[in-house]
Order: structure tokens, then C-alpha cells, then sequence
């Protein structure tokens, strides 16, 4: 059933309903659609929209340029560091400037009161392309990657390695609670997401007849899994001092073919990337070396394995930010 979501923002799934996520993925998949059968879209022809980036990125980058393009709209993309905000410019000032030449604003960066607070002074709808606290838009391309897998989702029991406490893990754990999908995150105490979170996700999976689970128990975890998903073990912004330690929480909760063997026969492994899972990165040599760990939050067995969905998954990036895009602006 279609939703009105024009001019509304979208910072965080906490504050979107069940149906209106459902609208979205209904949405996404028609543009994929009309994208694979080359039907011009250019529904938002005239309109322009600022991506403006505190944090590298390819996907999420990529994704608002060619959604953005598809759509008809001009797209100006602001690097980290090349915009005056925060620096020479408050955040305030900013919003507003943007709001007046901008029909939407896309962020990616830091703390999540930075993304509240450019929708709360920008007058135009604002996107949220990963903070601290959150990765939405993530979150549409892995249930999507999921559903066109196993044809349904609610129900299903996905597992969280690793880091918990991070934005992608934060953001599954909602989606999961809102959708219906069983949701367990398994790593270390130390490394579980904030209690307050846990607590308002307990009570919206209620409601929708699911589970959240923190557990340190991998076999636990592991059992009868349809999704496995990790994310990288130290997050943009965080020092990189911070490697020896993470590798050695995080290593025993590591993806690999004795974890994936545990789950359901038909268990479809995500990522919303970038990983090391190789030695082809910089970083990932220099962990190496440094630790003598070749591959590091999934094993590259894992990762280039038929149950891997992750190069699914990143191409739906597109087609969900462009439908998160034309259902706000619309
Ligand atoms: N998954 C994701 O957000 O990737 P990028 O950092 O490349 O945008
Ligand atoms: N947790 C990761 C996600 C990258 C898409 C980070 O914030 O760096």
C-alpha cells in the first residue's frame, strides 16, 4: 500500500513504522525493475540534492550519484574536510545555507545528533548515510538482498558477529525488531550494543512476534541461522589503536566455514563491506604484519563462497537509496 513519506527525513529506522520500511522495500524493488529493464525513471527531473561527507566511502557514495542521476536530479558532492561546517561554519549556518539551494541533503559522519540537527535547520528532507550510532539506509539493501533470496523475512533468525556495539549492528537490531526477523548479536559483553537500545528493541520485536538476543555463544548464536552477518572490526573515527585489542575480543567471533556450518543448510552470508577478509588492502597487510592475522572479521573461504551475498547486497545499496530518495522528495 503506498505511504506518504514526502518531506519526511530519514535519520534512523526508530522513527519509521513497520508498513512505512515495507513501503520502502516494496519501492526499492520496482527500481530494480526499472532499472535492469533500462526504463528511463527521471521522476525527480529539476530537483537537486548535496551529499556531503565527513567519512570515506564507495557504496553508499556511488549510490546517491547514480540513484540520484537516474532520478533526473543534479548532484554535488562535497568531500571530508572541503566543506566550511563545524570549522569555519556552525552546523546551524550550514543547514540553513544548504536548505536554500538544496531540495535534499544526504550526510555521512559522526555523531547522530549531527544528522537530527542538519534536518532540524535545513527545512529540506535529510538522509542519513552512516553515523556513529546508525547505517539506515544499510539496512533496506540487506533485508532486501534477504528477501529476494528467501522470498519472506519475517521470521527468519539473523546473526550478528563481532563489534555489536557499532552502527550496523545498532541498525540491524532495529530493522530485525521492526520487520519481525529474530535478532541475535553475538560477540563479547564489552562489545553489545547500548542497554537503552536493546530495551526499546525488546519492546517494538514484542509487538511483531520476534526475539533480540545478546549472546558471547558462538554455537548458540550459530544454530539454525538463515543470515550471518560482520562488519569490520574497528569502525571509521575509531583511533587505530584500538586494532590490537578488537582483534583480540573479536577474533573468537570471526566468520568462517566451521561457524557457517552450524547454521541452516540454506544460511546466505552478508557484509555491508568494506572487509578484510584478504590481503589486498593496505590495512589488511599492515595487520598483518603486525599481528600475523591474514584474514581477519570472516575468513576469504567465507567470503567468496556461494552462500555469500555481499556483492548482491552492495548493488541494492542503489536501489534502495534511490527509493529512500524519490519517496522523500516526491
Ligand atoms: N557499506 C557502506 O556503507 O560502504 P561505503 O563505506 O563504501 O559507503
Ligand atoms: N561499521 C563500519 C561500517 C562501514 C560501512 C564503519 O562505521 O566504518
Amino acid at each position: 500500500m503506498p505511504r506518504n513519506l514526502s518531506g519526511r527525513s530519514f535519520l534512523k529506522l526508530l522513527d519509521f513504522t513497520t508498513e512505512e520500511i515495507q513501503y520502502l522495500l516494496d519501492l526499492s524493488m520496482q527500481f530494480k525493475q526499472l532499472k535492469l529493464t533500462h526504463t528511463p525513471h527521471k521522476y525527480l527531473e529539476g530537483k537537486n540534492i548535496v551529499l556531503l561527507f565527513e567519512k570515506t566511502s564507495t557504496r553508499t557514495r556511488c549510490s546517491f550519484e547514480v540513484a540520484g542521476r537516474d532520478l533526473g536530479m543534479g548532484v554535488t558532492y562535497l568531500d571530508p574536510g572541503s566543506s566550511q561546517m563545524g570549522h569555519k561554519e556552525s552546523l546551524a549556518d550550514t543547514a540553513r545555507v544548504l536548505g536554500r539551494m538544496f531540495d535534499g541533503i544526504e550526510y555521512r559522519g559522526f555523531d547522530q545528533q549531527i544528522v537530527e540537527d542538519l534536518a532540524k535547520y535545513s527545512g529540506v528532507p535529510v538522509w542519513n548515510g552512516l553515523t556513529t550510532d546508525f547505517h539506515p539506509t544499510q539496512m533496506l539493501a540487506d533485508v532486501m538482498t534477504a528477501y529476494e533470496y528467501f522470498g519472506h523475512y519475517k521470521g527468519l533468525k539473523w546473526v550478528f558477529f563481532g563489534d555489536a556495539r557499532n552502527n550496523v549492528a545498532n541498525s540491524l537490531m532495529v530493522v530485525c525488531a521492526k520487520l519481525g526477523i529474530n535478532f541475535v548479536a553475538c560477540g563479547p559483553k564489552e562489545n553489545m550494543p547500548d542497554e537503552k537500545l536493546v530495551k526499546t528493541c525488546k519492546a517494538i520485536a514484542k509487538e511483531n512476534h520476534c526475539t533480540i538476543t545478546l549472546t558471547d555463544d558462538v554455537k548458540k548464536a550459530a544454530k539454525g541461522a538463515n543470515v550471518i552477518y560482520t562488519d569490520i572490526w574497528v569502525s571509521m573515527g575509531e583511533p587505530k589503536e584500538l586494532w590490537a585489542e578488537r582483534i583480540k575480543a573479536l577474533s573468537p567471533y570471526q566468520v568462517n566455514k566451521e561457524v557457517m556450518s552450524m547454521a541452516d543448510p540454506d544460511c546466505i552470508f552478508l557484509h555491508c563491506l568494506p572487509s578484510f577478509h584478504d590481503l589486498n588492502t593496505t590495512t589488511g597487510r599492515q595487520i598483518y604484519e603486525e599481528f600475523g592475522l591474514p584474514e581477519m572479521e570472516v575468513t576469504d573461504e567465507v567470503f567468496e563462497s556461494a552462500q555469500s551475498k555481499v556483492f548482491d547486497e552492495a548493488e541494492n545499496r542503489m536501489h534502495t537509496i534511490k527509493a529512500v530518495m524519490y519517496a522523500t522528495l516526491q
